[in-house]
């Protein structure tokens, strides 16, 4: 495990040497298995995690069954701080994308963090916020952006996060199935294989598996829009 992409989480936000220490020594490390599921939703919820390796999927499943994911967290991110902020059941159920390498944080060890160290609280606050104004931005995309551009967006977000720069374009291992890129994007698993074939043929991406390759940023940005 590498201490730094933990200190990078906003848990570590403006904490001296010895605090960024005594935080990390009450962490506990996991691991999961590709596939493993971490929690459900509507599970009770009595800690928070740091993703230290690997990638995480947020997502919820209908009463028939369909699902939707909410996020895909990489290394540094943290999950599982709701039901901590507003007491109740988990809001999702995360499962391991990729072999992942976790630390947690007991609920009731946060409260001493956040009254000793407002920076943190304040690193907290600023997750919140950036995650309700992506979801507000999701929520209008779904209703105003047609399903190409809501691909086109949703690989810029992985580009943002997970890409490479390369000599040939930006590699984007998101490590997701095709299925899970449709349900990270809200449409059919076809919808959306149809608009990245659209893409790969206009030569934009080249497709992978479980990775893209950015070839013209500009156009995929214009088609997000
Ligand atoms: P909690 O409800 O405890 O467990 C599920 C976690 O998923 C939740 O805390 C958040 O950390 C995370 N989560 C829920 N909704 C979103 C979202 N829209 N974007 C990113 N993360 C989310």
């Amino acid at each position: 495990m590498n201490d730094d992409v933990l200190r990078q989480a906003p848990l570590f936000s403006g904490l001296d040497d010895d605090a960024a220490a005594a935080l990390e020594s009450s962490m506990t490390p996991s691991t999961l298995r590709r596939g493993e599921v971490l929690f459900n939703e509507g599970d009770d919820g009595d800690k928070l995690y740091v993703v230290t390796d690997g990638k995480i999927k947020l997502g919820r499943t209908s009463p028939d069954g369909r699902e939707n994911l909410l996020a895909i967290l990489g290394p540094g991110q943290m999950f599982g701080e709701l039901s901590f902020f507003d007491p109740g059941p988990r809001s999702a159920t995360a499962t391991a994308v990729t072999d992942v390498d976790l630390r947690s944080l007991g609920h009731e060890a946060l409260s001493p963090v956040l009254n000793a160290h407002p920076d943190v609280a304040h690193a907290l606050l600023n997750q919140l916020a950036g995650r309700l104004r992506r979801t507000n931005e999701v929520v209008g995309d779904l209703v105003f952006s047609d399903v190409p551009g809501r691909v086109a967006k949703a690989l810029l977000d992985l580009a943002g996060r997970f890409g490479r720069r390369a000599d040939d374009g930006i590699h984007v291992n998101h490590d997701l199935t095709q299925e899970e890129l449709a349900q990270l994007v809200g449409a059919s698993r076809e919808t959306v294989n149809k608009a990245l074939a659209d893409f790969a043929s206009r030569s934009w991406l080249r497709l992978e598996p479980r990775s893209v390759i950015i070839l013209d940023l500009e156009r995929l940005q214009k088609r997000s829009r």
